[in-house]
């Protein structure tokens, strides 16, 4: 469904992401670790069109998506959800869910999307005339991921979903993601930095280090791995 062959990207003359190939098939959930710093989110933010990819090319659902514009991306079935979660703070959970679904034109189906990210996220339909800016850390995750489901994409793109949350909200959190993924068949590609839940909760999962994938495989397997032992899970 995605794939990048070769990408690299950064900003202006620094380069941050070497040569980069991943795939996510459909139905997958598939995730990216690696330490602070080595390029994950502007992995994130190239294939979403934010950073321009200065070689290789991205694919999704067959089309070559490389650089067009974000918006154009949303619009093929890709939603991002970005780590501070771009929420509009002066504006309603309402209003925020219905920017989320602004290529739609089919009201019925907006609707619907809202009554199941409500479903999702019952804290959030308690709220719905409230200030996104009002709301707990917990909350906004919630309002930051539900407004990526508003456009109903074939594959939600989330970085980071559980910084900063106290661990009780971080387990609801990556349940979430589960059941999105078993259970509704969204495909999903994680950024995370909590690497023992993650390779526990994903099929597949690709490490970076220095902008270059360094190892990949299938999560479970990975668990095992002794450079993901020592380097991310803290064993030796
Ligand atoms: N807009 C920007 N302009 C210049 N450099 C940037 C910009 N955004 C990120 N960088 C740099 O690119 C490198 C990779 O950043 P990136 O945010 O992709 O890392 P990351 O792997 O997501 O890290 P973290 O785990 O801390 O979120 C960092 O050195 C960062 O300082
Ligand atoms: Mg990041």
């Amino acid at each position: 469904m995605l794939e990048l062959k070769n990408v690299s990207a950064g900003y202006g003359p620094l380069q941050i992401l070497w040569g980069v190939s991943l795939k996510v098939e459909k139905g997958e959930f598939v995730s990216l670790v690696g330490p602070n710093g080595v390029g994950k989110t502007t992995c994130l933010k190239t294939i979403a069109g934010m950073v321009t990819a200065t070689e290789g090319e991205i694919t999704f659902d067959g089309k070559d998506i490389t650089n067009f514009y974000v918006p154009d991306i949303t619009r093929q079935g890709l939603s991002f959800v970005t780590e501070d979660g771009c929420l509009f703070t002066g504006m309603t959970v309402h209003e925020n869910l219905q920017l989320g679904a602004y290529i739609l034109s089919d009201k019925k189906k907006v609707n619907e999307l809202e009554s199941f990210v409500f479903e999702l996220f019952p804290r959030l339909a308690e709220r719905k005339k409230q200030l996104a800016g009002t709301l707990s850390g917990g909350e906004r995750k919630m309002l930051s991921i539900a407004r990526g489901l508003m456009s109903a994409p074939k594959i939600l793109l989330v970085d980071e979903p559980s910084l900063g949350l106290a661990p009780n909200l971080v387990d609801d959190v990556f349940d979430t993601l589960l059941s999105l993924n078993k259970d509704q068949e969204l495909t999903i590609f994680l950024v995370e930095q909590n690497v023992h839940t993650t390779l526990e909760i994903t099929d597949r999962t690709y490490v970076i280090e220095q902008g270059r994938i360094c190892l990949q495989g299938n999560s479970s397997d990975l668990l095992d791995n002794d450079h993901v032992k020592t380097c991310y899970l803290g064993l030796s």
